[in-house]
């Protein structure tokens, strides 16, 4: 098969490793790709929310089955786009794509089919949401209701934090419309962890849990950024909470969706904290995570593709169970100084080759391009160096090796991703 992959990050780049592994896979192009990617495909130079320049080439290659990455080209209805001219396609569509991109439809869907989350109420006027802060108190989170690059959830510890939340986003618009309305919800205190399933619907086959490390510096200090690093199995959820999510916040969430008319096919990712409560729901992703995603697929036997395909003909139940290594997985991203602020880019990255033929590392390429035989930073996130080990300190020791072999200017990387799991 001809398969596109769209998207440019740690996540695509893991996707297409899988992907390539297929025994289905002929090809693989991927738009746009990174300098990593473009290693193992062919990179076209379409950005993935440009939906239309994406239809023209998968029908002047005769592309079998185009997978998304990004959460922007499905919010913006690619897979309506894809099914209306009969062309495969993995993801959910538009309408099933609102569980990320308007966090209010998400939390109403929540509430009315009983899945646990943290208690809410929905605001458009400032003023409203002031007198509400001053009325119930902090900490609480404030969230933008639309699509904010991640940046549209502010955990407030105090009133003043908090009004300056709702000012900028109600009154300062910066989000413009995505920041219409917001939601006041609870802050939730306990262990966060990743929890991806794909579905077709009806048949729900879980991925491997994991853990991701929002926050820029060690200790879980600092800004949130895209993700640090992540780690897989998470073995704080148990056999019998993963039971319980899956029962309370997966299943009554796509039988809801399928109750509203909206069938779920695709990757559906819980956030989910771990509180003295039981499991409560902090978002819905539409899409696998990153850096979720490069810690699960070494771990994965199974045929992705076949999976994937199973997925998008509503034929899941054919697939009974994956298969995975009973090894432990760890991704520890590598950033540019700065990040998650501004950041300087086209630095030369030095050491991959030497880090990549260390035996179970794999580097993941985020923001990299390939010039000429070099590698340079593009981005803020910039490798995903991940190790395999039988254990999670095993894991651990050799991803950290391979790490001290990546050199570039201003490098930054947290040293304590996966200690948690210790
Ligand atoms: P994201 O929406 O992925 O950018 O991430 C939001 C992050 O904010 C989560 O991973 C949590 O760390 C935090 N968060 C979101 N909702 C809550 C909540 N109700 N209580 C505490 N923390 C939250
Ligand atoms: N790792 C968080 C996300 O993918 O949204």
């Amino acid at each position: 098969m001809r398969i596109l992959v769209i998207g440019s990050g740690g996540r695509e780049h893991a996707l297409v490793w899988k992907l390539a592994q297929s025994k289905l896979a002929e090809k693989i192009f991927c738009a746009p790709g990174n300098g990593g990617i473009a290693q193992i495909a062919e990179c076209i130079d379409i950005k993935a929310d440009d939906i239309e320049s994406i239809l023209n080439f998968v029908k002047k290659e005769k592309i079998d089955f185009t997978v998304v990455g990004p959460e922007v080209p499905l919010a913006l209805g690619i897979v309506d786009d894809f099914r209306n001219r009969k062309l495969k396609i993995f993801g959910p569509e538009k309408k099933a794509a609102r569980m990320e991109a308007s966090k209010i439809f998400c939390k109403e869907l929540m509430a009315k089919y009983n899945v646990p989350t943290a208690a809410f109420k929905i605001f458009s006027e400032a003023k409203e949401a002031y007198d509400y802060i001053d009325e119930y108190g902090t900490p609480c989170v404030i969230k933008a209701d639309g699509l904010a690059q991640g940046k549209g959830v502010i955990v407030a510890k105090d009133a003043p934090e908090a009004k300056a939340a709702v000012k900028s986003i109600l009154e300062e618009k910066i989000f413009g419309d995505a920041g219409k309305r917001l939601i006041i919800e609870d802050c939730l205190q306990g262990v966060e962890a990743s929890i991806l399933v794909f579905t077709d619907g009806k048949t729900v086959v879980p991925l491997a849990s994991s853990q991701d490390h929002k926050r820029i510096f060690d200790g879980d200090h600092g800004p949130n950024t895209g993700g640090m690093g992540a780690y897989s199995p998470a073995p704080v959820v148990t056999p019998k909470l993963f039971q319980e999510i899956m029962e309370k916040v997966i299943n009554r969430t796509i039988s809801g969706l399928a109750r509203e008319g909206i069938s779920y096919q695709g990757v559906l990712y819980a956030g989910i904290m771990l509180t003295d409560s039981g499991p409560k729901t902090l978002e819905f992703n539409v899409r696998f995570g990153d850096p979720e995603t490069q810690a699960i697929l070494p771990r994965l036997k199974s045929d992705l593709l076949e999976v994937m395909l199973a997925v998008s003909e509503g034929n899941l139940s054919r697939i009974k169970n994956l298969e995975w290594e009973t090894k432990a997985c760890v991704c520890v991203v590598c950033a540019s100084g700065g990040y998650p602020g501004d950041y300087a880019k086209g630095k030369e990255i030095s050491g991959l080759q030497d880090a990549a033929k260390m035996k179970d590392i794999v580097v993941f390429h985020a923001g990299t391009k390939k010039e000429g035989e070099k590698i340079l930073t593009s981005g803020g996130r910039v490798l995903g160096v991940t190790g395999l080990g039988q254990t999670i300190k095993e894991a651990i020791t050799k991803t950290y090796q391979a790490v001290e072999k990546i050199k570039f200017e201003g490098m930054q990387y947290r040293k304590d991703i996966g200690a948690k799991a210790l």
